[in-house]
């Protein structure tokens, strides 16, 4: 048996890699470090921009370091890089012991098992094509309210500017079925909130065609897929998922049917959609390969909101990517102002190896990116702001997801449309996991401070067990 750490650089994807890494290690005998030092550090890396792959650099060279005094100590390199480089990383950085993909992750135990024995350095980096596996981490999640949950892995897009597709393959999909198998199971075990992953998560096909596709879908529309039908299966079959969200969608398939099972399902199918855009340049969308113009993104939002009013909009940006001019970048803010995006990810264009662009040039200086970038942020801080301060005084549900990080006595969870509610005065009520009701009495950066209403702090205060309080002042003793 080892101890091992794993630490999680990149996306949800990447984040729920990890929570698989863990469990074929459990599985396998191996435990999570408790305290000191671990006999196997994993990196679980990104490649997305060059300052993920900076970091793991840098994070090696320091556990080099250790290594020497350590030697029996392991480095594992998993993820996109992983994916990315396989061998060539290792040469150039040969404290590393082992490498997997994304794809590799039943194969570790067996791997890491010739590695503790002294084994040579090993490179494992091969897709699932023909029969894709889709590991579970019930694990990760137990006594937690929310969970991930994958539905397809890959990428069929070709995003001129993305290296995703090249480090995580073509799209496959998982059995309906078994999607909604494990969204039960998580359920009873106390699972509130369920978020549906894949890298364009609504291009979902279902490999055994159950689905029926909704009075809505069009057969004939390109752009159209199973997706909507997947999510009114889940929650008709498992009628105790509360809430429901999925990331990321791509703007081309939030198609009619989709937008009707949000009409129909909300607000289990969460009023929150995170629907990446990048630019608001029709010139630089084209140069992207996006597959839609700025007039269809807008107009298929305007949709969605007439389906589900008061539905917030989050969303990626790609500020500097080749060739954009300030007139681009201008129709980039503009289009933020017109959705009134409430959440805007916004990223330095970085080259990447293997991806179209790379011809295309890296011709906006550094300079140039960080002014545009302040200035979207400067505007999605007030956009948020905005909308933050329009709340106050409103009732929101919020699915409380337990004690603050930086206050432990308030309780915080998130409301349906995603914003962060933290609640004050209330460690000693057992809120965790349920949903309330609160009054949001004010609006902070990034978040909402809401007090319960009084039928939810009646309702918590006859469910919670006496025993809470009184097993503080016994901590207190103890300390
Ligand atoms: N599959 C998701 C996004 C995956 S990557 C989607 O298509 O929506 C997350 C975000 O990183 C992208 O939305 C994009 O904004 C950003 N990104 C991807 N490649 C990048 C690059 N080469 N440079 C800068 N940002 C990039
Ligand atoms: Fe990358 Fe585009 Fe695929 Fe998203 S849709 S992962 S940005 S290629
Ligand atoms: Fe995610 Fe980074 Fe890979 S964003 S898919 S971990 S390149």
């Amino acid at each position: 048996m080892a101890t091992f750490d794993i630490r999680t650089f990149g996306c949800q994807m990447n984040v729920h890699d990890s929570e698989r890494l863990e469990e074929v290690l459990r599985r396998a005998g191996h435990a999570r470090v408790e305290a000191g030092e671990p006999d196997v550090v994993l990196l679980n890396t990104c490649s997305i921009r060059e300052k993920a792959e900076q970091k793991l650099r840098s994070e090696v060279g320091k556990l080099a370091v250790r290594k020497r005094e350590r030697p029996d100590m392991l480095i594992v390199v998993a993820g996109c890089l992983a994916q990315q480089e396989g061998e060539k990383l290792m040469k150039r950085l040969p404290a590393i012991d082992l490498m997997i993909g994304p794809d590799n992750i039943p194969e570790l135990p067996d791997l890491l098992a010739d590695a503790l024995l002294g084994g040579p350095p090993a490179v494992r980096t091969i897709f699932d094509v023909d029969a894709p596996r889709f590991l579970t981490a019930p694990h990760a999640v137990a006594g937690q309210p929310t969970a991930y949950v994958t539905t397809m892995k890959g990428c069929n897009e070709r995003c001129t500017y993305c290296i995703v597709p090249y480090t995580r393959g073509p799209e496959r999909y998982r059995d309906s079925q078994a999607i909604v198998d494990e969204i039960r199971v998580l359920v009873e075990t106390g699972v509130r909130e369920v978020t549906l992953l894949g890298q364009t998560v609504n291009s979902y096909q279902d490999p055994a065609d159950r689905l029926v596709l909704a009075p809505e879908a069009d057969p004939e529309d390109p752009d159209e897929s199973a997706f909507a039908a997947l999510v009114r299966e889940i929650l008709t079959a498992v009628p105790d998922l509360w809430r429901l969200r999925y990331t990321s969608p791509h703007p081309r398939h939030l198609t009619p049917s989709l937008i009707a099972a949000h009409r129909d399902l909300a607000p289990r199918l969460v009023q929150h959609i995170h629907l990446p855009v990048q630019s608001g340049s029709d010139r630089m969308l084209k140069r992207m390969l996006r597959r839609y113009r700025r007039a269809e993104y807008v107009d298929r939002l305007a949709k969605l909101r007439e389906a589900v009013p008061g539905i917030t909009v989050s969303t990626d940006i790609i500020v500097g990517f080749s060739g954009e001019t300030d007139e681009d970048f201008e129709a980039t803010l503009s289009l933020v102002e017109e959705v009134g995006h409430t959440g805007v990810f916004g990223f330095k264009y970085s080259p990447r190896p293997f991806t179209p662009a790379l011809k295309m040039g890296d011709d906006v200086p550094e300079e140039v990116k960080s002014e545009r970038l302040s200035r979207l942020f400067a505007l999605s801080e007030r956009l948020i702001g905005e909308h933050l301060k329009a709340l106050v005084g409103t009732r929101q549900q919020v699915l409380v997801e337990g004690p603050s990080k930086a206050r432990p006595e308030n309780m915080s969870g998130r409301s349906a449309r995603n914003e962060i509610v933290h609640i004050p005065d209330a460690s000693d009520l057992a809120l965790s996991h349920r949903m309330v009701e609160v009054e949001i009495v004010e609006a902070y950066k990034h978040s909402l401070l809401g007090r319960l209403t009084e039928a939810s702090r009646n309702e918590a205060e006859s469910a919670a067990p006496a025993v809470q309080p009184g097993k503080r002042r016994l901590n207190v003793v103890a300390s």
